[in-house]
């Protein structure tokens, strides 16, 4: 008798080709969250998943209709009441595309060029999260699959998921689970697959000021006036103190700190600041002093800006005094900072610091919890084993920068925890112009998934 594990990954490697094609189908959809034009594309990814689930099988496949974008939902039950049940969840919606001159190739028309597959949402998750199905299919196909399934894929990550834990605190019997599986976060390189136990949270904020009620001359206002564009530039420049610390009132004050144990684990963290500074260019690197990279990247909580925007800045010059300025601005945040904490302090913060020669308005956008996992739960050992299965090494322990706020509501909500996993790489270009993925890892990622489920029903 024949390994049910060999076979379904004999499987996967014969359909290989198969499995690209329809990454190639739903990446070609322009599914852009953030843009209300787009939102005819973002049903049809939708519409490409319930399908695409309905031809593997599963069962109750609705797609449920939110104030903003749909939740697709599907399941498969037939493992039975004993067997344990694992939520699968994804995002098929995506990042936009500017500036497009950039992109080599069209960002909808998938191209593969060397080992990469080229195009927007390939590894930021449609490819993550087809490995997911890919390997179900694989099983299903070959044997039986050991565990029952719900799966919930959302198109509104991209824009901080506002309708998603309102559908998970409402569907609580149906969405019933004893694990969630995100395949949304990434590995370290080719040779180094990674688990993700902890993720950042965010508080994404818009901050406008006000001066003149026009834009004026410079030479016959500037002296007379508060240039908003200056005060806005002194207010972001003293969100920092000179050791790198955020000033927002009470900014730390929830801050979990890093215990030593995972102190000691991190100072071991195979890439350091020499990746940093090459994969990024800059000519230094900065950050909260007392911290290494590592720890601030994860463990640490950030503000950056996002954009600034004032005056003129067209070609040439204009002696301009313009009437307002305005600044994008984000926290990454911690366990168990609060995105509600983070508007107040910064509300705080433009009380007691703008000058009375401006107004200003602070416009809260969306935001998320920050989260961390259980590093020695069976569900995490069950994923560490099959990476390793597939590798021939043990996954590296991740804390990650980024942010996938379902995590923690899956905890909150569900009573649940996530293995948080994937197959894109950092220099894959996520939310960047040309955006790829590393298709002999994500070949390796089925194969990875097929030993997971099978070590979950263990
Ligand atoms: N897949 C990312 C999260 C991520 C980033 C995982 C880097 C691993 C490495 C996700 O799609 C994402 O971009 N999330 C947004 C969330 C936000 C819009 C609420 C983020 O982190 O900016
Ligand atoms: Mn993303």
């Amino acid at each position: 008798m024949t390994d049910p594990r060999t076979d379904a990954i004999q499987y996967a490697h014969t359909n290989a080709g198969r499995f690209l094609e329809q990454l190639k189908q739903l990446s070609s959809i322009p599914s852009i969250s953030t843009s209300e034009n787009s939102k005819g594309e973002v049903l049809r990814a939708a519409a490409w998943l319930a399908n695409h689930l309905r031809s593997l099988g599963m069962a109750n496949i609705q797609i449920f209709e939110t104030p903003g974008l749909p939740i697709v939902y599907g399941e498969w039950l037939q493992a039975g009441k004993n067997a344990p049940t694992a939520l699968v969840y994804g995002h098929y919606d995506v990042q936009p595309v500017d500036p497009l001159n950039l992109w080599v190739s069209d960002p909808f028309s998938p191209e593969i060029r060397g080992d990469y597959i080229f195009a927007r949402g390939s590894t930021d998750m449609k490819g993550q999260l087809l490995v997911a199905l890919d390997a179900i299919e694989a099983i299903m196909q070959t044997s039986q699959l050991p565990l029952n399934f719900k799966f919930v894929f959302e198109g509104e990550e991209e824009i901080g998921s506002p309708n998603l834990a309102p559908f998970l605190a409402e569907h609580k019997d149906l969405l019933k689970c004893d694990v969630a599986i995100n395949p949304d976060t990434g590995a370290l390189s080719p040779d180094i697959p990674c688990i993700t136990y902890a993720l950042r949270g965010l508080a994404y904020m818009e901050i406008r000021v006000f001066g003149p009620d026009h834009d004026l001359h410079s030479g016959v206002f500037g002296g007379a006036i508060l240039n908003p564009a200056q005060s806005l530039c002194e207010l972001i420049a003293g969100m920092h103190d000179v050791q790198g610390r955020v000033t927002l009132p009470g900014f730390y004050d929830k801050v979990c700190p890093i215990d030593p144990q995972e102190k000691a684990e991190l100072a071991h963290f195979p890439i350091g600041d020499e990746y940093y500074l090459t994969a990024t260019g800059a000519p230094g690197l900065y950050g909260e002093a007392g911290y290494t990279t590592v720890e601030r990247l994860g463990a640490r909580p950030t503000l950056e800006v996002n954009g600034l925007l004032s005056g003129f800045t067209g070609e040439g010059s204009k002696t301009v005094l313009p009437a307002w300025a305005m600044a994008k601005i984000s926290t990454r945040l911690v366990p168990d900072q609060q995105p509600a904490d983070v508007y107040q302090q910064m509300q705080s913060y433009l009380e007691r610091h703008a000058p009375q020669s401006i107004r200003w308005s602070l416009i809260t956008m969306h935001g998320g919890s920050a989260s961390i996992s259980d590093r020695n739960s069976v569900y995490i050992q069950a994923m560490s084993k099959a990476l390793e299965a597939v590798w021939h090494k043990p996954p590296v322990f991740k804390r990650e920068g980024g942010s996938v706020p379902v995590v923690l509501d899956f905890q909150r909500l569900l009573g649940v925890e996530t293995v948080n996993t994937g197959f894109s790489m950092l220099d894959d270009n996520m939310h960047s112009p040309n955006e790829k993925l590393h298709l002999p890892s994500w070949y390796r990622g089925i194969d990875a998934f097929i030993h997971f489920y099978f070590n979950l029903a263990q």
